[in-house]
């Protein structure tokens, strides 16, 4: 079909924006409201934005380009996904290559023309032919669900002699996952991992001189997560070169840098150059970023450019920005790298995407937009990152991330960071990252918990008295407790119940006369009276070395007073026992007490973890009742 008889023939305008226009080409089927559609179309065509040319001939001309239009043949079914839904998907093509791009339906293929400069021309149909062979690759990809039913519906879902149903052949089912796997994956170039060389300095230490160096630089701990028969983990590259020796480049940043010497989570650098997957686990603020960085330069740099090799997830765009800055920072050997975040310029970034990176660093909502719209290729990606894993998954970013992993090649070297170790992330490492080791860096506080045997007692406010009773009757003679209570008042009751008892005890808070309170604590110290009750105000600084238990009678108002507390026992080597009762007033803090538990490798009752879902789902509740409008807690009651 000609130029012309495609302006002629043009009979409807179906436009998906005012630059867009799909032009249908039926001429058998002209209707009254065709003829008025056409009508409608040519004067959208005619006062779209940007587009000139004789009305009714259907050949916009864009202000400032001359060239011809790139014209192409599109088979119909196509026609959709290139426009997207509203005429996004066209419009963000045409914003981002600065063309005008005209669809003329015909049968059985559609035209398309393309208005620019030439080289613009051609960037656009590139995008177009991307989302086209996108599409066909997808169709051709045995879907799982026709390709592993359908045959079971033709055979072997018969119904047997006594014409039940027979059961799906699940065997047959995973063959066929295994096997479309195998297809999405076939031809890629092989991944290449190992870039460690160990230095003669690593390789001489022994392991004494390990144990002792990990223990002297924060308790590092390193494990190999894989079952069975464990891998040797590699020794501590204590200096930059021990790690980065053959690498000059990353010498120079780091020297430039001024760094002194590795950091403890650092340590992640000898397995991650291994090839080897790896979470790592320390504070905010340890150098987590450079640890996966750095080895991941030397990664990317060593596979064949095909696309983005790294992919960097981290939930929020101010992180994002972060690790760019650092990517830029440290650049090696001009990789480049873009940051894309949810409420940054979208269309700057498509551009961005479209002129070529090998870096990517992204919040997961808007990479999955961006995977879905087919601007961002991902099956080159060979080294991906999970930022700050557990922040990801307190934003609810789960779905997001399963997504976008479902475009990533699957014999990948993952890396997961994050500043705790909960169970969520645990699952999120087993389900993303295969045999890999861990880097664990505890901080000084969570040390001096880990040596304190952790009981959480879950009850309600009538019952403390009791738990209290029975666990002072239990206390033997060299035993001494510190009972933390929340109020004065609390701290007072308290005392005078057990005094009434002929039970001795000394209580410590900000009402008491300073006489009495130093009296108080130096009763305690010599061991003259073995329970002390305390505010957490009045036993600020209180250094008692042999106290064996702490009792949480009420619950501190933040996590950070409870690893405080339980810390004043188990000290100078002794381990200690804590006992902390915790109501349904508390259940606020139930989550963030899970995660210390887990951390301090001590057990959880049931009841907390219940507990703190019970919490996390009526937060829920109600905050989509507030979305929703609806009045929040107990309906009001009226009377009449
Ligand atoms: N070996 C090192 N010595 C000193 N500072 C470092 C070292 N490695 C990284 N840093 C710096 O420490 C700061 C915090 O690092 P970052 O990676 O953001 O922490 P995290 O991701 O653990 O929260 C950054 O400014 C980084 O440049
Ligand atoms: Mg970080």
């Amino acid at each position: 079909m000609s130029r012309q008889e495609a302006g002629a023939n043009a009979s409807s305008l179906v436009a998906a924006s005012q630059q867009v226009t799909v032009v249908s080409q039926v001429p058998e089927r002209r209707s009254a409201e065709e003829a008025n559609q056409r009508s409608r179309g040519g004067q959208r065509a005619a006062g779209g934005g940007g587009w000139r040319g004789p009305p009714g001939l259907q050949q916009p001309v864009v202000a400032g380009f001359q060239e011809p239009p790139l014209s192409f043949r599109l088979k119909n079914d196509w026609v959709g996904v290139v426009i997207g839904r509203g005429g996004s998907k066209i419009k963000e093509i045409q914003n981002t290559t600065y063309t005008k791009i005209q669809i003329i339906k015909g049968y059985p293929e559609a035209e398309v023309r393309i208005f620019g400069t030439e080289e613009m021309q051609s960037k656009a149909r590139i995008v177009i032919d991307n989302i086209v062979k996108k599409q066909e690759e997808y169709k051709s990809e045995p879907k799982v669900d026709v390709a592993a039913i359908q045959p079971l519906d033709r055979e072997d879902t018969k119904k047997d002699v006594s014409g039940n149903q027979k059961l799906i052949d699940w065997d047959k089912f995973r063959e066929n996952i295994l096997e479309w796997s195998e297809k999405k994956w076939a031809g890629l170039p092989l991944i290449k991992k190992n870039f460690y060389m160990e230095s003669e300095i690593t390789s001489s230490m022994s392991q004494e001189q390990v144990q002792n160096w990990r223990k002297e630089n924060y308790n590092i701990m390193c494990d190999d997560l894989k079952d069975g028969e464990k891998r040797p983990i590699p020794n501590p590259a204590c200096k930059f070169e021990d790690a980065f020796q053959c690498y000059p480049e990353v010498m120079i940043n780091i020297k430039k840098a001024g760094f002194q010497k590795p950091t403890p989570i650092q340590q992640a650098w000898p397995i991650i150059l291994q090839g080897i997957d790896l979470i790592g686990v320390a504070q905010t603020g340890t150098g987590k970023t450079l640890s996966y960085l750095m080895p991941g330069f030397i990664h990317v740099d060593s596979q064949p450019s095909n696309g983005p090799g790294m992919l960097v997830l981290t939930p929020t765009r101010e992180l994002a920005l972060q690790v760019e800055a650092e990517c830029s920072k440290y650049s090696y050997k001009g990789l480049k790298s873009v940051c894309v975040y949810g409420g940054g310029d979208r269309d700057g970034q498509i551009k961005d995407l479209l002129k070529g990176v090998d870096i990517i660093i992204a919040t997961p909502g808007r990479l999955n937009d961006l995977q879905m719209n087919n601007f961002v290729y991902l099956k080159s990606i060979s080294y991906l990152v999970l930022d700050e894993a557990d922040k990801m998954l307190d934003m609810g970013f789960e779905p997001q991330i399963m997504k976008i992993l479902l475009d990533i090649r699957p014999d990948r070297q993952t890396v997961m960071t994050s500043a705790t170790w909960p169970y969520a992330v645990r699952r999120l490492a087993q389900s993303y990252l295969k045999e890999p080791m861990i880097v664990y860096v505890g901080t000084l506080d969570l040390v001096a918990v880990s040596t304190v045997k952790q009981n959480i007692i879950v009850t309600t406010e009538d019952e403390k008295r009791s738990h209290i009773q029975t666990f002072i009757e239990s206390m033997s003679p060299k035993d001494k407790v510190i009972i933390f209570v929340s109020r004065k008042a609390v701290a007072d009751h308290l005392s005078s119940d057990l005094g009434i008892r002929h039970i001795s005890v000394e209580s410590l808070h900000g009402n008491r006369e300073q006489g009495d309170r130093e009296r108080a604590l130096k009763n305690f110290k010599t061991g003259k009276v073995r329970i002390l009750i305390a505010t957490d105000l009045a036993s600020r600084g209180l250094d008692v070395h042999d106290v064996t238990h702490v009792y949480n009678y009420d619950f501190p108002r933040n996590i950070e007073e409870y690893v405080h507390r339980v810390g004043r026992t188990g000290r100078a080597g002794r381990t200690g026992v804590s006992i902390t009762l915790i109501t349904r007033s508390d259940w606020k803090i139930a989550g963030e007490l899970i995660h210390i538990l887990e951390r301090a490798n001590q057990s959880i009752p049931e009841d907390l973890v219940e507990m703190a879902e019970r919490y996390k789902a009526n937060k829920l509740k109600k905050e989509m009742e507030k979305k929703l409008g609806r009045p929040q807690g107990k309906p009001k009651k009226f009377y009449y």
